[in-house]
């Protein structure tokens, strides 16, 4: 008999609702549950409003739906340990435990293990006083980069293009503007480059590359404007070439791995690596301990597989035994975000059309920040739709993407129009 399993992830953003789409198709679920959810997901998942940074409120959850296995999607509660809360319960987990979230609850950390590791990422030293700092930037060229240590939403890095900008910025962010996160700073060398993002799943032992992807931070065309989560991103990545990739593994991923492993706080869950591809190769530029937003939703438009048993293989340490296979076909997202983001914006703007733009052969709009309220969709948050499009190509994907954007009738919100545009120069 095929016995069948209670999954329940965690989130309410266009990640979860991609994991949630993809775990959907797998035929070993009974129930998928979503904690908290939101309007898009509540259609392929049953929606539950806990605090989840409340672990018992989670724990209790599990219980009372004989809930097998929780897939964590955002980063904040797995730094505060939610996935060693649930093991000690007795409940399986997907994402790393509180010690090995680290790479990416502090800057300072993940920088002295690659120091430690020889692993190529950008020169640095870490700050509590301000004073020392600013004598070590008065050694340092512009532009410099300065980050808040701890967990700032995507916000706590700062690029001064002068000496005065650079020390007014340590006197901000050490004087609290991210509060406790930036009790402590890195101070790094600016690195010129291509950025890509590759994702690979490890159980602390096995590591299975997943694939590669490029975002677009910044809210406007051509890339700029102030950084976001994430506009828009696609996948592959034309820049992670075979041989990128493999650089990647050897040199930077596998060495994490191991370094994590031999110091008694293995890694298991994805590990999202940002990178600079440099003219001396790749080099790392953060981790992340989670997947990437928008990043997911093209990674799970392509994946050809059922993704529940290599979760399920990273979490209990047999990911040896499974494979993924993608399909030979490129994705692209494009954000829609209410007008304002990421500076203040509008909430409960209600979104018409939906229904059409899904009926777009070879999209999905999955859903970051919304709920159902009357049998209409309103928005919740700054990012609020991710579209997501399938392709022969980034141009094709792109095109779809926009066919559908189009039928949506949403007048406080806003997209840019350019997603994809190194991958689509490429192609032309
Ligand atoms: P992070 O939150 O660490 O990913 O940083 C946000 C963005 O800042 C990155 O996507 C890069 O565009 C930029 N950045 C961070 N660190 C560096 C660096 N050392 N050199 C150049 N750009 C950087
Ligand atoms: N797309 C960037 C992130 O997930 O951090």
């Amino acid at each position: 008999m095929h016995l069948k399993m209670n999954v329940l992830v965690i989130g309410s953003g266009g990640r979860e609702h991609a994991l949630c789409w993809a775990l959907k198709k797998s035929s070993d679920i009974e129930t998928l549950y979503c904690a908290p959810g939101n309007g898009g997901i509540e259609e392929v998942a049953v929606c539950a409003p806990l605090n989840t940074e409340i672990s018992d409120e989670v724990i209790n959850f599990c219980h009372k739906n004989k809930i097998e296995f929780v897939v964590v999607g955002p980063e904040v509660p797995l730094v505060a340990g939610l996935v060693d809360d649930l093991s000690a319960a007795g409940i399986d987990a997907f994402g790393p435990r509180a010690n090995a979230a680290a790479l990416e609850g502090s800057k300072g950390f993940m920088k002295d293990l690659c120091r430690e590791f020889d692993i190529p990422t950008a020169a640095y030293e870490r700050f509590t006083d301000p004073k020392a700092a600013k004598v070590y930037l008065k050694t340092q060229s512009m532009p410099i980069v300065i980050k808040a240590d701890g967990l700032a939403a995507g916000k706590g890095v700062i690029i001064p293009t002068t000496l005065d900008e650079a020390e007014a910025t340590v006197d901000d962010i050490l004087g609290g503007k991210f509060g406790g996160a930036g009790a402590e700073i890195v101070i790094e060398e600016f690195m010129q480059g291509e950025e890509a993002s590759f994702f690979v799943l490890t159980d602390g032992t096995n590591i299975l590359p997943l694939a590669t992807a490029q975002d677009h931070k910044p809210v406007g065309d051509g890339d700029t404007g102030p950084n976001t989560g994430g506009m828009g991103a696609y996948s592959p990545a034309p820049v992670m070439t075979e041989e990128m990739i493999q650089t990647t593994i050897d040199t930077i991923i596998k060495p994490t791995v191991a370094a994590m492993t031999s110091r008694g706080a293995p890694y298991t869950g994805v590990l999202y690596a940002g990178l600079m591809i440099t003219q001396d190769g790749p080099k790392l530029i953060e981790y992340n301990v989670r997947f990437g937003d928008p990043e997911t939703q093209v990674l799970c438009a392509r994946l050809d597989s059922d993704i529940l048993p290599a979760l399920r293989a990273t979490a209990n340490g047999t990911l040896n035994e499974v494979s993924i296979s993608w399909k030979d076909e490129a994705a692209l997202v494009v954000v829609m975000a209410a007008k304002g983001y990421p500076d203040a914006y509008v909430k409960n703007t209600q979104i018409a059309n939906l229904a059409a733009a899904n009926e777009t052969p070879n999209v999905i709009v999955l859903h970051a920040g919304t709920k159902k309220e009357g049998g209409e969709i309103l928005s919740t948050g700054g990012r609020v739709l991710g579209v997501t499009a399938t392709g022969q190509t980034v141009t094709d994907a792109q095109k779809n993407a926009y066919a559908a954007i189009n039928k949506i009738n949403w007048p406080e919100g806003f997209c840019r129009s350019d997603i994809g545009w190194r991958a689509i120069a490429r192609e032309e």
